[in-house]
């Protein structure tokens, strides 16, 4: 697989920052070019110099909100004006919301939606036929640990990431025998801004995480070999638990976990 797609583009959405910058940094390391892509563009020109001078890496930086309703569309079309034929897409870029119903902003949920399910679900069937026709090319999608049950107080992100991992499995096998690979990533908690931008600050500092660097490590090592990778034995081992224990009683214990500590600060998901 990696052979392949040396020399070759990859697109990683959410770029700018946690999971997605260590992507760039992986993917370039492995010799591939990117088009790096999230809202901060300042951010996403300094990656983008980082790799070029630390690889030689080939980096094109588009900044676009994804979550608007003809951002994907935007990127899609603006690769090809550039000329670029993407090899490898990782839908990587999604936030998240932990709260109570009354402290809720539908537009926030809605946003949300439009972020992790459409985005990804966009550029999946933009670059998935050309990937076909070559018989060339792999998708990454960031799911979560909180895809395999409900959870209280992140229902509609904890459902997006479901989303995202029947997405891929559903369409995995489809394509399996036609050269390309697609793979779900699902990290536990994991060091990025993820928790402060979902309303739920303090919450990585009271449980076990990982790097960005182990969940990508571990995603690409996979990546043609399974269609599923949950990061770490001990969430591969909770995964496995809730297919054990009742649906009423997996969901209850969420709640003890995901009760919000604070209320969410009803303010943009852009951070410095
Ligand atoms: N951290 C965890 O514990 C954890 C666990 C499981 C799964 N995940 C998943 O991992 C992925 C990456 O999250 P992370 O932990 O690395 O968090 P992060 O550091 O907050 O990164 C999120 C990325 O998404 C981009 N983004 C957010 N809104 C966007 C929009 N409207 N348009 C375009 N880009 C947007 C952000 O860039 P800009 O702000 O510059 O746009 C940023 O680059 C997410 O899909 C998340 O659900 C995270």
């Amino acid at each position: 697989m990696w052979k392949q797609l040396v020399d070759q583009w990859a697109l990683v959405t959410g770029a700018s920052s946690g999971i997605g910058a260590e992507f760039a940094r992986q993917l370039a390391g492995r010799g591939m070019h990117l088009v790096l892509v999230a809202r901060r563009k300042d951010l996403l020109d300094e990656l983008a110099a980082e790799l070029h001078a630390k690889h030689a890496t080939r980096c094109e930086v588009i900044a676009c909100d994804l979550s608007n309703q003809d951002g994907p569309q935007q990127v899609v079309l603006e690769i090809a004006r550039r000329g670029i034929t993407v090899e490898l897409l990782v839908n990587n870029a999604g936030f998240g919301v932990v709260g109570e119903v009354e402290d809720a902003q539908v537009e926030r949920l809605q946003e949300l939606i439009r972020l992790n399910i459409n985005a990804a679900v966009t550029l999946t069937y933009a670059f998935l036929p050309g990937m076909l026709e070559r018989h060339h090319g792999a998708i990454i999608n960031l799911s979560s640990l909180s895809a395999f049950q409900p959870v209280a107080y992140m229902s509609v992100y904890a459902s997006s990431k479901a989303f995202l991992l029947h997405f891929s499995e559903a369409l995995a096998v489809e394509v399996k025998d036609r050269g390309v690979a697609i793979l779900a990533v699902c990290p536990g908690v994991t060091q990025t801004q993820f928790f402060d931008i979902a309303g739920a600050a303090g919450w990585l500092q009271k449980h076990a995480s990982h790097s960005p660097e182990r969940v990508v490590r571990s995603a690409l090592d996979a990546l043609g070999r399974r269609q599923v990778v949950v990061i770490g034995w001990k969430n591969y081992l909770l995964t496995l638990l809730v297919r054990i224990a009742s649906r009423a009683r997996v969901v209850k214990e969420s709640m003890r976990f995901f009760r919000p500590r604070r209320k969410i600060e009803p303010k943009s998901s852009k951070l410095k």
